[in-house]
């Protein structure tokens, strides 16, 4: 049956699932109200139906039409993401939008000006993990080498008070934890997917590396590894960290057998591609291959940390994959410190930090017998609604939105901190009452040897005590004292050469 009707007759509430062909005239501009109308016709049952809507040509009407239509695209890419066209890129007049990229999952797109300025640091991250989420390493290679430097630039500028950064903390104090218990014994580590060296720069915040642990850290990100050199030489003039731009799916040609003594991979396996081959070629199956090469290297007895986005599967699925270690790995599961960890240092009970947890040891070499790839699977958290995304209510993606840093942790009924702000703040402290204990034994030489006097020092004396920004006080009076130009209250703290 056909119909021919004016465009407002046809209103919601009439059902016209008997027409199989409707010619409208003077349709609605408004898109929403011409959704409206098709779905008067396109129902079940009546989906081969054609509508044609009639415009009068060379108007303002079609004119209008036009204009929705091109912002109805606009708004879509601006959902969805999509390709400019050529039209589009005269349109904006802009040569260059290398710096406009978005990724979304399996493609790469170039995002319109608009989508572009209306999404935020955090969301255009957000895509760039959705992307390298089960990438094989060439991939991830193609995708370093185009947007390497502006994944670096942006993950390393939100991880502190973003997810990464809680989970960082959340490592290192599980490391400073397992190296208290005596469960880590031995000082040579691999953070592999390290990203900025995110384990060796959190734990030179904790404790300066007085631990003397020696970390070699691999990451397929180059421009990652340069940040995070930077950023600890920042802290640390004399630093050389070890570092290898290269894949963790084989590292045949970088790391020999059994050399490490702990193994840090954080966020990362989950970027590997798992194969949906279930039997044939295993070892070439890539989150398969990463683990072989873990064990490999790790020394008999050592011990492997592995965590994961808490999104990144439930946590039925994280269990099965914890038991997958320990069937076909040659890994044994050090339950206390293994399951989902939580921040405790809020009371909230929708704003904390969250994230799974794995903490093994090996004890033997790996049998892949009965492995089924399936078991091995961490698949992001669905909702029916957005098709692969968050979900909506997930709280820790509120904590994140609100840039909450946390330092306290447990997993299971086992705590522990990383106080990193703290710890630098007493670490910078101790450092500086250590120099004064070092300078107040060379005033005490310079006192004695210029007859119980700071009045008429030597010049080269006075320009050492000048360039170490040492002032002296000496009021005769037997209480010598000196300030420091860097101490934060010389003032109000006058240093005795002889201790009170
Ligand atoms: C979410 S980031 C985590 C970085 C760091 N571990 C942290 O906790 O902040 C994932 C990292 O894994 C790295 N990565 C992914 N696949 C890799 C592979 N096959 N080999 C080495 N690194 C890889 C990425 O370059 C990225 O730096």
């Amino acid at each position: 049956m056909i119909i021919f009707a004016m465009g407002d007759i046809i209103r919601v509430g009439i059902n016209l699932s008997h027409i199989s062909r409707c010619i409208c005239l003077n349709p609605s501009w408004n898109k929403p109200d011409l959704a409206q109308l098709v779905k008067r016709f396109a129902r079940e049952g009546n989906e081969d139906v054609k509508i044609s809507l009639i415009v009068p040509c060379n108007t303002v009407h079609q004119a209008i039409v036009e204009h929705a239509d091109e912002k109805e695209i606009e708004s879509l890419i601006f959902k969805y993401g999509g390709a400019l066209t050529e039209e589009d890129l005269e349109k904006y007049e802009r040569k260059d939008l290398s710096d406009k990229v978005v990724v979304t999952r399996g493609r790469v797109f170039l995002g319109t000006l608009i989508r572009n300025s209306l999404d935020s640091d955090k969301r255009k991250l957000h895509m760039f993990f959705r992307y390298m989420d089960g990438l094989n390493k060439e991939e991830m290679e193609l995708f370093v080498e185009t947007y390497g430097h502006l994944f670096s630039e942006l993950y390393v500028k939100m991880w502190d008070r973003g997810y990464g950064g809680n989970n960082g903390r959340c490592v290192a104090g599980l490391f400073k934890e397992l190296e208290n218990e005596n469960i880590i014994s031995g000082r040579r580590y691999a953070d592999l997917g390290c990203g900025h060296m995110a384990l060796e720069n959190t734990l030179f915040d904790l404790d300066g590396n007085t631990k003397n642990r020696k970390i070699f850290n691999l990451d397929i990100n180059g421009h990652l590894l340069e940040t995070g050199r930077t950023i600890l030489k920042v802290k640390n003039a004399n630093s050389t960290p070890v570092i290898h731009s290269g894949s963790f799916t084989d590292m045949k040609d970088v790391y020999q057998d059994e050399y490490f003594d702990a193994i840090n991979s954080s966020m990362a396996i989950y970027c590997t591609k798992l194969g949906h081959n279930r039997k044939k070629n295993l070892h070439k199956d890539e989150r398969v291959h990463s683990l072989l090469e873990f064990n490999r290297i790790l020394k008999p007895g050592g011990v492997m940390v592995l965590t994961l986005p808490k999104n990144a599967c439930s946590n039925e699925e994280f269990e099965v994959f914890t038991e997958q270690m320990e069937k076909h790995f040659g890994f044994e599961i050090i339950t206390e410190y293994t399951g989902q960890s939580r921040s405790t240092d809020s009371s909230s009970s929708t704003n904390y930090f969250s994230s799974h947890v794995l903490v093994c040891r090996k004890i033997k070499a790996p049998s892949l017998k009965d492995l089924n790839l399936a078991d091995l699977k961490l698949t992001r958290t669905k909702t029916k609604k957005n098709g692969g995304a968050k979900k909506i209510n997930d709280p820790v993606e509120k904590d994140e939105e609100k840039g909450h840093i946390h330092t306290e942790f447990q997993i299971n009924n086992k705590n522990f901190e990383c106080d990193v702000a703290n710890a630098v703040e007493k670490r910078t402290q101790r450092a500086f009452l250590e120099n004064i204990e070092r300078i107040r034994a060379r005033l005490i030489r310079i006192y004695e040897d210029n007859g119980n006097s700071f009045n008429n020092l030597p010049k080269g004396t006075k320009a050492e005590l000048i360039l170490h920004r040492i002032r002296v006080i000496d009021y005769g009076h037997n209480k010598p004292g000196f300030i420091h130009l860097d101490d934060p209250n010389p003032v109000l703290r006058p240093w005795s050469i002889y201790e009170d």
